[in-house]
């Protein structure tokens, strides 16, 4: 079969030799589209592309039109907002991810990030320290479970919340669970979120939610840009001075955070997943996937059931 690994964004060169050597074990043919800046280079490439594995790479109506011997695209990572899964369903193309491969990557840039902040962006000036404060993390998924772990070596208390997972769950991995959304940004000091992109979840970090943080309060996203209503964080973050905001996804509206000085910060690509372990670890986990998919018609870790 012929599987193409699609990238926008690289993976590291050893990622991209473990899962060639994992594909080409099994009996497949390897192509790569690195780097491309045309979406008509994505649509060439496609094809004749059996499988694919993608990272957050836009897989529209238009791209799975184009890719008429497509059978099963793998999303190298957790999210697959990217991948249009009901349409992919429709022409009978398997939508798969790779859970809990990239999140250590995710949970240490956190950590990163927030040291950055809490001691001023390092311009010099005293800062503050983690130990002690209160950390809140939104959604106690594969990231939201490291991002715990780290903190408590850090010697923070850390609460979580999860629509979808039961406080037990929670207090069973030593977090604090809280009853709601609400009584997170009410608690904490720090608050990362961890949510997907979803039609619940899209805008629902508004002016309200995060004006419960106390005072000095830090808003992290590492997750998706859309979860963030930009438009009533840039008035909240005008009226109180003491937030903070940083993010490892570029919002749309960064060149107007960015006259927030001292008090926003993102990183000009998405950084989260961007380590060799993590892209190997999802990466190779894809190429498994697609070899256990040819192999026995294996469709486990399948998101468009
Ligand atoms: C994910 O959903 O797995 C992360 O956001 C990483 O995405 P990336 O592969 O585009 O860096």
């Amino acid at each position: 079969m012929k599987v193409l690994i699609a990238t926008e964004k690289p993976f590291a060169p050893a990622a991209v030799q473990g899962i060639t050597n994992e594909l080409k074990g099994a009996g497949h043919e390897v192509f790569l589209l690195e780097k491309y800046t045309e979406k008509s280079q994505l649509l060439d490439a496609v094809k004749d592309a059996d499988a694919m594995i993608v990272r957050s790479d836009k897989i529209t109506p238009e791209v799975l039109d184009a890719a008429r011997q497509l059978k099963i695209v793998v999303r190298a990572g957790a999210g697959y907002d990217s991948i249009d899964t009901a349409y992919a369903k429709e022409k009978g193309v398997v939508v798969e991810n790779t859970p809990g491969q990239n999140s250590n990557a995710v949970a240490e840039l956190v950590f990163g990030m927030l040291v950055y902040a809490v001691r001023n962006f390092y311009n010099g000036k005293a800062g503050t320290e983690l130990m002690g404060k209160k950390l809140g993390i939104l959604a106690f998924g594969n990231v939201g479970r490291n991002v715990a772990r780290i903190a408590k070596g850090f010697g923070m208390e850390v609460y979580a919340y999860d629509a979808f997972c039961p406080a037990e769950a929670i207090e069973a991995a030593g977090v604090h669970a809280v009853k709601s959304q609400d009584e997170l940004f009410k608690t904490c000091n720090v608050l990362s979120l961890h949510i997907p992109a979803t039609p619940q979840t899209v805008k629902s970090i508004d002016y309200r939610l995060v004006n419960l943080l106390p005072k000095k309060g830090i808003l992290i996203n590492t997750a998706r840009k859309e979860v963030i209503n930009e438009e009533e964080l840039l008035k909240l973050m005008s009226e109180r001075e003491d937030l903070k905001f940083i993010t490892d996804i570029k919002p749309d509206a960064d060149e107007e955070f960015k006259k927030f000085e001292g008090r926003y910060f993102s990183t000009p690509k998405k950084m989260g997943a961007q380590t060799a372990e993590a892209n190997t670890n999802a990466g190779i986990a894809a190429a498994k996937q697609i070899n256990a998919f040819f192999a026995t018609g294996d469709t486990k870790f399948q998101v468009n059931k």
